[in-house]
């Protein structure tokens, strides 16, 4: 029987709550189409920060490189000042294992209560992927004269032909496979951004001639925002850069019924890779079976495609669905008229 290693880190808030509802489901596809998980549990996180100091050791670096995937919930803590989880955790494990593209999905199922709910898959059914290593990202940069006057802060968005160009090659590669409307539309602001998106543009077109049958298109990232809300239906795959993909991907998530459906792949297509819901640790949330495991169900779906079980993730997405639609009032938090571990229920009941 087959048998895949995955190393979950459930994480901060209501991380615990979600990964435990989606573990639930994917034990539950494997005993139905025949293969076996094998979990190791890592909590890295707030909670061990504040009493340890640790991070991300670097003997879990090591045995995470070692896994076939890894299932995250989410980091971010209240009391722990922003960015030092977010770069010392999730920042880190997505450039130390070289995860070059996050994989967003965006997509309507019918049934959901939201600003967009005349509409539905025909309508919402796009990809985005965002590069996941460069851009603003890195961290490079820094002050001058700090707290001072004369005070500069320098933040510099690194774009290198390598790094663009594999991740614009796996959006034309992604868009070939997916086979819908074949069109790979191009994030950006080559108007503004002389530089960095050049390059982009450059490499987008040169890579653009070796997949004759995929339409290419172009969007300043302003305007992407406005298409995304008023002509949803045009786009396809959407490639951009870290940054801009960071915000048109929460926009996304609204499109979509909201953050407790958005769910990501942060994809090594050569090494490991990282699921999560994209949604944080929501604390106001934490411990009350209110939060929508939604996201971290279909997050786990998409590592189960990842892996090659395309037949169990398109099962869980068909329970997903049928949950939805038969026993979801709403996406949001405390709105959903079941709790937390109800529905995680449910759509193990609907795949069982
Ligand atoms: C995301 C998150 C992270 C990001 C934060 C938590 C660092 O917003 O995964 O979209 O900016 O990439
Ligand atoms: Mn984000």
């Amino acid at each position: 029987m087959k048998c895949y290693r995955i190393a979950a880190v459930p994480g901060d808030g209501t991380g615990p709550e979600v990964i435990r509802e989606g573990r639930k489901v994917l034990d539950t596809a494997a005993k139905k189409f025949g293969f076996k998980i094998e979990w190791t549990d890592y909590d890295l996180g707030g909670a061990r920060y504040l009493k340890t100091g640790e991070l991300l050791p670097d003997s879990a670096l090591a045995e995470f490189r070692k896994q076939d995937a890894i299932y995250l919930g989410a980091i971010g803590d209240p009391g722990v000042k922003p960015g030092i989880l977010e770069k010392g955790i999730l920042l880190r494990l997505r450039f130390e294992l070289d995860q070059y593209i996050n994989l967003r999905p965006i997509k309507l199922y019918p049934g959901v209560d939201c600003p967009f709910k005349e509409r539905g898959p025909d309508d919402i059914d796009f990809v985005v992927v965002r590069e996941n290593t460069e851009g603003l990202y890195t961290g490079t940069g820094g002050f001058l004269k700090k707290g001072t006057q004369d005070e500069v802060a320098i933040q510099v968005s690194i774009n290198t032909r390598k790094g663009v160009e594999r991740c614009i090659r796996y959006a034309f590669e992604y868009c070939r496979k997916r086979d819908r409307k074949k069109q790979l539309t191009l994030c950006g602001k080559t108007n503004v951004l002389t530089f960095a998106f050049d390059l982009w543009e450059r490499a987008f077109y040169e890579v653009a001639k070796e997949y004759p049958e995929i339409k290419t298109a172009y969007a300043h990232v302003d305007a992407t925002t406005m298409w995304m809300v008023k002509n949803p239906e045009q786009f396809d795959v959407i490639v951009t850069d870290n940054m801009f993909g960071d915000i048109i991907t929460d926009l996304g998530a609204m499109l979509q019924g909201g953050m407790g459906v958005a769910a990501g792949g942060n994809l090594n297509p050569e090494g490991v890779s990282m699921f999560e819901p994209i949604g944080g640790s929501a604390p106001k949330y934490t411990g009350r079976n209110v939060i929508n495991p939604m996201a971290a169900i279909l997050a786990g779906m998409m590592m189960l495609d990842h892996l090659g079980e395309t037949k169990a993730a398109g099962a869980i997405e068909a329970a997903v669905v049928k949950t939805i639609q038969e026993d979801l009032k709403c996406m949001d938090a405390g709105k959903m008229g079941l709790g937390t571990t109800e529905v995680g229920n449910r759509v193990a009941k609907n795949l069982g």
